[in-house]
């Protein structure tokens, strides 16, 4: 929104969120996300065409177009439990937005959804509708966390799904309007809504699994002896692969590949695909086993217990350039090490303590966890590195001093081959990386 308000100085954006503690930190120096170039754009648009408030009603009723960006988190409870998306926020938003406004609208589902839920949003709408029209459009994000403002600029493609209706078509037409702006017309693409809906949980799932297939061959490689940054940069030539997307980590997080992929699944199960679903179910399972083979090879590389060693833990975020630590594959590795009874020693750039306590599920006096001002903090002492982030400032670190400070056998686990692995063996390190057998 913040993009549009930016790029759109003839349009004005109300931003709307019912958390006035989200708001006031939205209207205040310190944004509530850290993302590479987001304060500038905020700075530059805000107050003049861009505004952050909790007047929900007067945003609604005074705007054309609605925005429905609520979260969907996987379903916790009943039916479709553990995949199914909750949809319990966007239906409040349906019937806020029929119970407020005085005219016409148009409503956009940005929110990552399942496909046929324009459907529901519709109902809803047309069920209060006294004589309003409401055209529901479909338009997910694409962007990427961390690269969000670089996406937002120049992006791959734009997705608007619409009615094929002539009121639907002119709703879509408005929206490209918009986005026109600034986007190239080609690589703005419109669609009928349910294509529109799939095309979003169709990507997710196809860079998942890529990230869970070079995975897979990680493992492979490790048995024997191949390199899979190799193996990835050799079928990354080949044109119809390409170069993406094949970096083997410890495992794929971040708040969407999971959900959607899930959600994916559901949505097959109930159409009667059971192995369509178990297909793209493979997909998480594999992540899941690169998360807990990567903490098992940590407990047996040191002699078959960590109990009571202390491991330095170097990244918790998803990925570089975030806060965010949802589905962060830090998580359930600290977590397996944990189990194991080992002390952890945290330390993340930019992820507060509050959150990783919460992530983990502890306390802050829980013994087995640290969270360090800093990485030489969280390696002094410690019988193990692991690098679980592939933060920039992680290969610029002393590593020398790091391994004078460290217990011997110093043990390093580079979860993003990061590092230069052959350096670190020179200092003295047991240095291992993901899929270098
Ligand atoms: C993703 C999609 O890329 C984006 O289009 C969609 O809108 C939202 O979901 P995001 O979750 O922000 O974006 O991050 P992404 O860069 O896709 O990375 C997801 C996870 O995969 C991270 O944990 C990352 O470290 C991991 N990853 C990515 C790899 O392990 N290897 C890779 O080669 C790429």
């Amino acid at each position: 929104m913040a993009m549009i308000a930016h790029k759109c100085a003839d349009h004005t954006v109300t931003v709307v969120d019912i958390n006035q503690a989200r708001i006031d930190a939205w209207n205040s120096a310190e944004l509530p996300i850290y993302e590479p170039g987001l304060d500038e754009v905020v700075k530059a648009a805000r107050g003049t065409n861009l505004f952050f408030s909790t007047d929900v009603d007067t945003a609604i009723r005074e705007a054309d177009i609605v925005f429905i960006s609520v979260n969907t988190p996987t379903k916790t409870y009943g039916v479709g439990a553990g995949r199914a998306a909750d949809l319990r926020f966007i239906e409040k938003c349906a019937r806020k937005i029929a119970q407020v406004s005085e005219g016409d609208k148009i409503v956009v589902e940005k929110s990552t959804l399942p496909v046929r839920t324009a459907e529901s949003i519709k109902r809803i709408l047309e069920a209060n509708s006294k004589g309003r029209n409401f055209q529901i459009l479909s338009n997910p994000e694409f962007l990427a966390e961390g690269t969000a403002i670089a996406d937002l600029q120049n992006p791959d493609r734009v997705l608007i799904g619409g009615d094929q209706t002539p009121a639907g078509l002119a709703a879509i037409q408005k929206l490209v309007d918009v986005y026109a702006a600034w986007v190239p017309r080609e690589k703005i693409l419109t669609t009928n809504v349910w294509s529109s809906e799939l095309s979003k949980l169709t990507a997710n799932a196809f860079l998942a699994q890529r990230i869970s297939s070079i995975n897979a061959i990680s493992a492979l490689c490790e048995e024997t002896g191949a390199n899979v940054d190799e193996v990835a940069a050799a079928i990354g030539t080949d044109s119809r692969i390409g170069p993406k997307f094949l970096k083997s980590s410890v495992g794929f997080g971040g708040s969407c590949f999971q959900k959607d992929i899930l959600n994916l699944v559901y949505l097959c199960e109930h159409f009667g695909l059971p192995d369509v679903a178990k297909y793209w179910e493979g997909v998480i399972a594999m992540n899941d086993f690169q998360k807990h083979r990567f903490a098992r090879r940590v407990v047996s590389t040191l002699f078959n217990t960590v109990s009571d060693k202390k491991i330095a833990v170097l990244g918790f975020a998803f990925k570089k350039d975030t806060n965010d630590t949802r589905e962060s594959a830090a998580i359930y590795i600290c977590r397996d090490l944990i189990d194991e009874q080992a002390n952890i020693a945290i330390y993340d750039p930019k992820v507060c303590a509050k959150q990783i306590h919460q992530d983990l599920a502890v306390t802050d006096e829980n013994p087995h966890v640290t969270i360090c001002a800093d990485a030489y903090e969280a390696t002094k002492d410690a019988h193990a590195v692991l690098i679980l982030t592939e933060w920039d400032a992680f290969k610029a670190l002393d590593f020398q001093r790091i391994y004078e400070e460290m217990q011997l056998p110093a043990f390093l686990f580079d979860g993003r081959n990061l590092l230069d692995l052959d350096q670190l063996n020179q200092i003295g390190f047991e240095a291992s990386g993901i899929g270098q057998g």
